[in-house]
């Protein structure tokens, strides 16, 4: 609709941010988590170190960026549940309202992920405990493993942290969004980033800093499968919590006057740092204590009680840790479980306690599936291996990057230069016409040589 005068005048339904500042902390909230500091470090030993790392950098910034602005700027034209957002876009934009699919899949992808995110949260809460009561203070590598171990081998203590885990969530988003995540994020994410950085100096201080620098930084090409890339994509739209709709709906609780670029680049620039932070914590530890540093998905769990275990004050600055991890990944939750919850009170009339307590129920039971993956059901592999795997893969490597796919396609083809501009930068100047090179271009381009590339990588 070349022309069309800009929209701006719809209202969100549920209030709005009181800031941009406010606005930055929820989506900081909803990016920084468990895909930081336990997913990046271990995806980054399992595929190689460099190469992966590389990759990672190069998609955060050139896929990742232009979809999260486009993400925020359709959440606040449509001012819906991402569902909603996209058929009034879609029809307004391109006389359709088939894109509501991009919502609908957003949603399914968000609950899936959620259910795994509160079992490996439940983890987080674990460890609060068991650090608080010192059975890390001087721990060996054995020691430490035999903890975790015994922790995942028992479905009933595993199946109880995650039940926890999800009860919060519900709790705090029964409650309504805004209380209370604004000033928790405004703590939270500095704190971690403080106690990572003291974790830092120990790392350095091990020896085997200069190995771990090797590791992540110097790129070993011979590693870079297409198997390999589509990891790597498939990480940074799952740390940017970017193709599923989520900052889409956080989008549209952002007032009309704040600046979408600065906001989308200050997230992505804590996001990267507190990733790239906890593999430097990681990968030193690993070396020194020579493990392997293709250990998964405990590898966090295995590495961060050796290094807090050595620290003087080490059993009060490991509870911390794994409290502001576990907060963390309940900001991260919140924003999971927040696209079903809207969809739900919006178009079928729910109350927001009543919403929040059946998606909370639903995931709360596919997550059991992620719970066994660990133990009794941890030899019933197909696919990509166990159902935690496939669910993982799915979700991060599919339906991540083809949510982030169609989001940009519509953005840079669909919407109307008028309608975006107005959004982004309403003069149209050097930035926006960045973005709409890479929206338009560069992300879908690249999402889809990735994909075709690693069709291999599905079998
Ligand atoms: N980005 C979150 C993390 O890094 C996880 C997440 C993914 C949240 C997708 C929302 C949407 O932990």
């Amino acid at each position: 609709m070349p022309g069309a005068a800009p929209d701006n005048s719809r209202a969100s339904l549920h209030g709005h941010w009181s800031s941009r500042l406010a606005f930055i902390l929820a989506v900081t909230g909803s990016a920084v988590g468990l895909g930081n500091v336990w997913k990046f470090p271990y995806m980054v030993g399992q595929n190689g170190g460099g190469a992966f790392v590389l990759v990672y950098l190069l998609a955060v910034l050139l896929i990742g960026l232009p979809i999260m602005m486009a993400e925020i700027l359709i959440g606040r034209r449509g001012r819906r549940n991402p569902v909603t957002t996209m058929a009034i876009l879609g029809v307004e934009e391109s006389g359709t309202a088939a894109w509501r699919w991009i919502g609908i899949m957003g949603i399914v992808g968000g609950m899936l992920i959620l259910s795994f995110y509160s079992a490996i949260a439940g983890w987080t809460m674990a460890y609060i405990v068991k650090s608080a009561t010192g059975t890390f203070t001087g721990a060996t590598s054995e020691t430490v493993n035999a903890e975790f171990v015994a922790l995942i081998a028992d479905p009933l203590t595993m199946g109880a942290w995650h039940t926890l885990f999800m009860a919060l969530t519900v709790i705090v988003v029964a409650r309504g969004v805004e209380r209370g995540l604004e000033s928790a994020v405004r703590v939270m994410v500095p704190a971690l980033f403080f106690i990572l950085v003291l974790l830092l100096f120990y790392a350095a201080s091990t020896g085997e800093f200069l190995t771990a620098l090797r590791f992540m930084f110097a790129p070993d090409f011979s590693r870079l499968t297409p198997g390999v890339v589509l990891a790597a994509v498939g990480q940074a739209f799952f740390s940017l919590s970017v193709g599923m709709g989520c900052i889409m709906a956080y989008g549209a609780y952002l007032p009309q006057d704040a600046s979408i670029a600065q906001t989308s680049v200050a997230v992505v620039l804590s996001d990267t740092a507190i990733a790239l932070l906890a593999g430097l914590v990681v990968f030193p530890v690993v070396f020194a204590f020579g493990l392997d540093p293709a250990e998964g998905p405990g590898l966090v769990f295995q590495t961060l009680p050796l290094a807090l275990g050595q620290l003087t004050g080490g059993a009060l600055f490991g509870m911390l840790f794994f409290l502001l991890l576990a907060f963390a990944a309940l900001t991260s939750a919140i924003s999971l479980i927040e696209g079903v919850v809207a969809w739900l009170i919006e178009t079928r009339g729910l109350s927001r306690p009543v919403a929040a307590t059946a998606a909370g129920v639903t995931i709360w039971l596919i997550g059991f599936l992620t719970v066994l993956s660990f133990n009794v059901l941890k030899d019933f592999r197909f696919g990509r291996g166990t159902i935690f795997d496939n669910v993982d893969f799915l979700t991060s490597n599919v339906m991540l990057p083809l949510g982030g796919l169609l989001i940009v396609v519509f953005a840079g083809w669909f919407m109307s230069p008028n309608s975006t501009a107005a959004e982004l930068d309403p003069a149209g100047g050097r930035l926006y016409r960045t973005w709409h090179g890479l929206a338009k271009f560069l992300a879908p381009v690249a999402i889809l040589l990735v994909f075709l590339n690693s069709v291999g990588a599905f079998g």
